[in-house]
């Protein structure tokens, strides 16, 4: 059962065949940073008429990367949102006319989800080179969802059967790796230059506030931490030397970094505990980041509770986890008509 996805719902232009739900059989992703970084940031309009350009080249692409044709083909589908509503529609209008035209079905699929499912993914074909993932699933775990528009924990107690202990009550980590980077004068995106600096800074120079760390719930908060590094960064930088601020910026970032870590790690650890969870995946772009994913490994193996946390290629925006996740939908039956698939920007789960 292969399936071709596609995921435009922010800057990236993407495009997978997954079989099974499990093996990525080809992936293009299109990222737009060299872009938004003349602007410091994802400008939708802007965004999304850079997806109108490369949207079939990047879909006729993983065709010859794959060597499949349109006949290999069992279904489509698209990321319908959360997103950016232009970025979203051109994948979404794509997808729903070459449903149409090439008479397959069609399977709308929730950003967020996606990025959990990118946690089951077993294989990744590169060209002549492939990666294998080595997944072994064990429930209940826990799983933290952690992107640039969202910060959430979920226990999972069957597969499939997700329900949400928490979430942000104000800035998503990745926003928060995102501002951070910007007070530190770090160019976009900023979570990846951000973590880049602090691998030469040390992380126990400043001791950061972990927000909510001791309250007796799953939420998160970030907005106070990142005024407390605004405020440190006032005091600190103007009284050292030019030739002293490089090593002071690392020496915040990588303080910043381990205080989201860290507060990222106690709310997890705790849902760990309370429910007896013997997993933990993590997933979305910040997942990526290598402190997060050391930390938690570290930390969580220390519990005899394992990790699960897809490469960094399948956290950070892609079609291959929307093919994952549609597959899942796809046995279920849920599929729409492609005439009345439409973006849905703020797409919540019912
Ligand atoms: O999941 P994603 O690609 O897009 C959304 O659905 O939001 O996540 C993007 C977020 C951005 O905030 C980005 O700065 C952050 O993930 N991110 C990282 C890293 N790579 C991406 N944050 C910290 N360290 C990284 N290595
Ligand atoms: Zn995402």
């Amino acid at each position: 059962m292969n399936i071709l996805a596609i995921e435009t719902s922010c800057d990236e232009t993407s495009a997978a065949i997954v079989k099974d739900g499990r093996e990525v059989l080809a992936m293009v992703v299109y990222s737009q940073i060299a872009t938004h970084a003349k602007t410091g940031g994802v400008v939708p309009e802007v965004a999304a008429r850079e997806h109108v350009v490369k949207i079939l080249p990047v879909i006729q692409e993983v065709f010859d990367l794959s060597r499949l044709a349109v006949r290999d083909i069992h279904a489509l589908a698209v990321t319908a949102g959360p997103g950016l509503v232009t970025s979203l529609m051109i994948g979404v209008d794509t997808v729903r006319t070459l449903a149409y035209m090439w008479n397959k079905k069609l399977i709308p699929v929730n950003h967020l989800d996606g990025h959990l499912a990118a946690a089951g993914i077993t294989r990744v074909v590169q060209g002549e080179s492939e990666i294998i993932v080595p997944v072994r699933e064990v429930f209940p775990r826990v799983a933290l969802l952690v992107s640039g528009g969202h910060t959430q924990l979920f226990i999972e107690k069957k597969r499939g059967e997700r329900m949400m202990l928490g979430q942000t009550l104000d800035d998503a980590a990745g926003e928060a790796f995102d501002k951070a980077a910007s007070v530190l004068d770090l160019p976009y995106p900023g979570g990846p230059s951000l973590s880049k600096l602090a691998e030469i800074g040390d992380d126990q120079r400043f001791a950061f506030p972990r927000p909510m760390s001791h309250a007796d719930n799953y939420l998160f908060s970030y907005s106070g931490l990142k005024t407390a590094l605004i405020d440190k960064v006032r005091e600190v930088l103007p009284r050292v030397k030019k030739e002293q601020r490089e090593k002071l910026r690392a020496d915040l970032a990588a303080s910043f970094q381990l205080a989201v870590v860290d507060s990222l790690y106690r709310k997890t650890a705790k849902a760990v505990q309370h429910f007896g969870a013997k997993q933990v995946v993590i997933a979305g772009g910040v997942a990526a980041n290598k402190k997060l994913r050391d930390y938690f490994l570290e930390n969580f193996a220390e519990q005899g509770v394992s990790v699960l946390v897809p490469p960094p290629m399948l956290c950070t925006d892609n079609a291959a986890m929307i093919g994952a996740e549609a597959y899942r939908l796809w046995k279920k039956k849920i599929l729409i008509d492609p005439r009345k698939l439409e973006a849905n920007p703020s797409y919540q789960k019912d």
